[in-house]
């Protein structure tokens, strides 16, 4: 998919996240309803930037990964290394603090609701997050761990293991709390229903 496909993805993927829909819910926002969340958030600022530099690290376009790389360092206080694989939608709720380092992989509409860590524990690797993941204010996920689809990382917490799909991550070092069919925050497809919206910035 190119630049301009991706920029639009995200956008109508943000848009369906400040509705509180998810991508299974059907329908789609309205192309009014995306422009207005790429001029209003500055997490979809900064995700547009990220796919101009994969654009050009594709394309060998020398300079431009590392200038913006900067920019928005500089503008939004948010890290993204080079070989970050980001997907689509992806929700930085505030962009202050966050560093997404190393080899780390993020999927779809996950939320980042600021100064997150994303990376290595020990020089051993980066973790891997599953789609419709929530990482609480001030949490660090560090080490080659896998956070399952879904889950939701609490405040602060600093999670050193693999996380379930649709569990909870609390403390340091983070303890599990698994979600069971029936909780009333889980939904009919396991997951939790705690909302992937768009705190206002
Ligand atoms: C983890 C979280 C999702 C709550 O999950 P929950 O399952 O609904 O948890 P509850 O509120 O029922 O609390 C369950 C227990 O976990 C504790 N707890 C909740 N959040 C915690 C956290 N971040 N760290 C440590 N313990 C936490 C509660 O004190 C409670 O402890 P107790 O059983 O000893 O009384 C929520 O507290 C959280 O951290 N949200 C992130 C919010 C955020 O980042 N906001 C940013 C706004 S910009």
């Amino acid at each position: 998919m190119g630049l301009l496909g991706k920029a639009l993805r995200d956008a109508m993927e943000l848009a369906r996240a400040m509705k509180n829909q998810r991508p299974e819910d059907g329908g789609a926002p309205s192309l009014k309803e995306a422009v207005k969340v790429a001029l209003s958030q500055d997490g979809y600022k900064v995700l547009l930037m990220s796919r101009v530099r994969e654009a050009a690290r594709r394309y060998h376009v020398p300079g431009v990964n590392h200038a913006l790389r900067l920019v928005t360092t500089v503008l939004y206080s948010i890290e993204i290394g080079n070989d970050i694989e980001l997907g689509e939608g992806i929700n930085f709720t505030h962009t202050l603090g966050t560093v997404i380092g190393g080899t780390s992989k993020v999927g779809s509409r996950v939320k980042f609701m600021g100064n997150n860590t994303i990376g290595t524990a020990k020089d051993n690797g980066c973790p891997v997050i599953e789609d419709d993941v929530v990482i609480g204010c001030g949490a660090r996920v560090l080490g080659p761990i896998r956070i399952g689809r879904g889950a939701f990382i609490g405040a602060n917490a600093v999670v050193l293991t693999d996380v379930p799909p649709g569990a909870i991550a609390t403390g340091i070092p983070a303890k599990i709390h698994v979600r069971r069919a029936g909780d009333p925050e889980v939904d009919d497809g396991g997951r939790p229903s705690n909302g992937n919206g768009t705190a206002a910035s």
